[in-house]
Formats: C-alpha cells, structure tokens, sequence
C-alpha cells in the first residue's frame, strides 16, 4: 500500500478556541495533511482539554481532514465508540494507560478508525514488536504528553531510530509519528531518525502565516 512519504499534523492545541473552524480552515488552505486533536483528562495527564463533541463540530462544520486523535486519558475503553462516531480517523493511545492492549486496539478498529500506539519520553518501546502486527501508527513523544510549547528533548530520538526498525522489520505501512517540541529547527532530526509523521502545535499556531511556516518545514523534509 502507498503511504504519502511525509505528513504534517498541526496540533489544534496551539490554535485560537474561540475561532477553531477558520484556525483549521487556515492550516488546511496553507498546506497541512493532518489535524491532529490532544485529548486531555485531568488525569493521565494534569491538562483538561477536548472531547467527542469538538471532533462532532469540526466534523458537522465541514472538515474532510484526516483527524489524528491523540488520546492521553485513562481509562480509555468507554471513549472510543465516541470518538469514532464522531468522526476520529486515527486514535492513538499510550499503552501505560491500559493492561489491556490488544483489545483497545480491536476495539478502535471495530468502529472503523485506524488505531496507533503512544509513548511517553520515560515508557519503553518494548511491547511494540508484539503489537505492530494489529496497529496503524506508532506515536513517539518528543516532549513529556500534557501541553503544547515544550522543548524538544532529543534523547528521545533513539526510540524513534527503534521504533523505525521496528515497523521496518514488519515489512507493514505503519506511520512513525512524532509530538512535541516540533519546528524548523527539531524537524530535520526526526526525520533523520526515521519520522515520517510531524505534529506541529505552538510552531504553526503561533507563527504570524502559516502557509509559510508549513512550506518551510516541507522544504526540510523534501531537501534533507
Ligand atoms: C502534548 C501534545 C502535543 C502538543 C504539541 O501533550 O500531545 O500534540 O500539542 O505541541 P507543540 O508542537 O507546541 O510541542
Ligand atoms: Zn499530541
């Protein structure tokens, strides 16, 4: 199956609440593959963010978009029939929040959506072999998960590296994504570790044009 080599994913965290349908009309219109949407709970993570309901609005307003579902909530079960019916592409979950993998995984597939996999910068990558087989995307954390505007942290770098030969190995078309701390400056060395999945939250959503921030860092991507 043919994947698109490498896709941006601006995080809607970073964008203006009270002007959300044109913020993701804007990022779309200036290039942008992705919407990626944080979801927060005040519990897996100390943030409160977005529910179903935002993903039915977008949705109900008109975003054809690939919706990119970070879930950083436990427990994880109960949200993701709504999720999907309100119109999530991909959900992605950190395994630590659940002892039951496989079974999130399934569930996320049973209502149509393409499930992935997260990990936190301290989490080990050592149960992704087992689970590559069942899941669509690997996301790697860059930044610790709760909020937008962090600083890249490097060494987690070498999960990307693994996680590439991973999915690699599996000879499947998985996405190797990477959130937090990602612009101009971090971009070339995820995609140097094997990223081909940028999130992009405070580096678009707070830079005064878009379309020139997004042709900047495709320009890495392409010329690197
Ligand atoms: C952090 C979120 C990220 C975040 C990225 O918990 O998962 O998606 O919004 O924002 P930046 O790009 O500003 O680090
Ligand atoms: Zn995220």
């Amino acid at each position: 199956m043919n994947k698109p080599r490498y896709i941006i994913a601006p995080s809607i965290l970073s964008a203006d609440f009270a002007r959300l349908g044109e913020e993701i009309d804007n990022v779309l219109l200036a290039g942008a593959d992705w919407i990626h949407v944080d979801v927060m709970d005040n519990h897996f993570v100390p943030n409160l963010t977005m529910g179903p309901f935002i993903v039915k609005c977008l949705r109900d307003y008109g975003i054809t978009a690939p919706l990119d579902v970070h879930l950083m909530i436990e427990p994880i079960e109960s949200l993701i029939e709504p999720f999907a019916k309100a119109g999530a592409t991909y959900i992605t979950f950190h395994t630590e929040a659940t002892r039951n993998p496989r079974d999130i995984i399934q569930r996320i597939r049973e209502f149509g959506c393409k499930p992935g996999i997260a990990y936190n910068p301290p989490a080990p990558i050592d149960n992704l072999e087992d689970l590559i087989d069942d899941i669509d995307m690997v996301l790697i954390m860059s930044v610790h998960a709760g909020f937008g505007g962090q600083s890249f942290m490097p060494e987690t770098l070498n999960k990307v590296r693994q996680a590439a030969e991973i999915i690699k190995l599996s000879g499947k078309s998985i996405r190797l994504e990477i959130d937090g701390g990602i612009n101009a400056n971090t971009i070339g060395l995820a995609l140097e570790a094997g990223a081909d999945t940028f999130v992009m939250g405070s580096a678009i959503f707070g830079a005064e044009n878009y379309a020139e921030t997004i042709e900047k860092v495709r320009k890495i991507l392409n010329f690197s």
